[in-house]
């Protein structure tokens, strides 16, 4: 059996999981609107990846002996200006998101929950990336999105992005 807290903050972290899939869903309906398909497929791709996030925390509590409760997921409130606001607010999620993981691992650390802290590891590398992937997009959007044809291209690129459900993260 789990901590109380760290049994609960994974509970939340599910939800929360979920609100990011469907967060990066709306930044697809957003681009899908805007004719940039490639855009919208890389965040349909990424929406997949946060709903398997949610689905590897749902299984460890479920291994655990942790009951998963399923909150009402909440509506994602963000209304975008222009083809950048989507990929500054995807930015500025995954830092909050990451500050999320960070305080499980701390809970996990306070209750000499080793076995949660290893479970967590995972998440902390896979944040390292999301961020850099979510900055990168930034920069090659200052660099070429304001130009038609690098945006043409750039949404080109995007649109190769293939979803591989992750392999080598903790048992799903
Ligand atoms: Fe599941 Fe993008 O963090």
């Amino acid at each position: 059996m789990l901590h109380e807290t760290v049994k609960t903050l994974l509970n939340e972290q599910v939800n929360k999981e979920f609100y990011s899939a469907y967060l990066y869903l709306d930044f697809a309906n957003y681009y899908a609107g805007a004719g940039l398909d490639g855009f919208a497929h890389w965040y349909e791709v990424q929406a997949q990846e946060e709903r398997d996030h949610a689905m590897m925390m749902r299984r460890y509590l479920l291994d655990n002996g942790c009951p998963v409760t399923s909150e009402a997921i909440a509506k994602p409130d963000k209304t975008y200006a222009d083809n950048m606001a989507p990929l500054a607010a995807g930015y500025e999620h995954e830092q909050y998101v990451t500050s999320l993981i960070n305080a499980i691992y701390a809970a996990a650390f306070a209750a000499k929950d080793f076995k949660t802290m290893q479970f967590l590891d995972w998440f902390v590398k896979e944040q390292g990336e999301e961020e850099k992937n979510a900055e990168d997009l930034i920069k090659k959007m200052k660099l070429f999105g304001s130009d038609a044809k690098g945006l043409y291209m750039l949404d080109k690129e995007l649109a190769a992005r293939v979803y591989t459900p992750s392999t080598t993260g903790p048992a799903m």
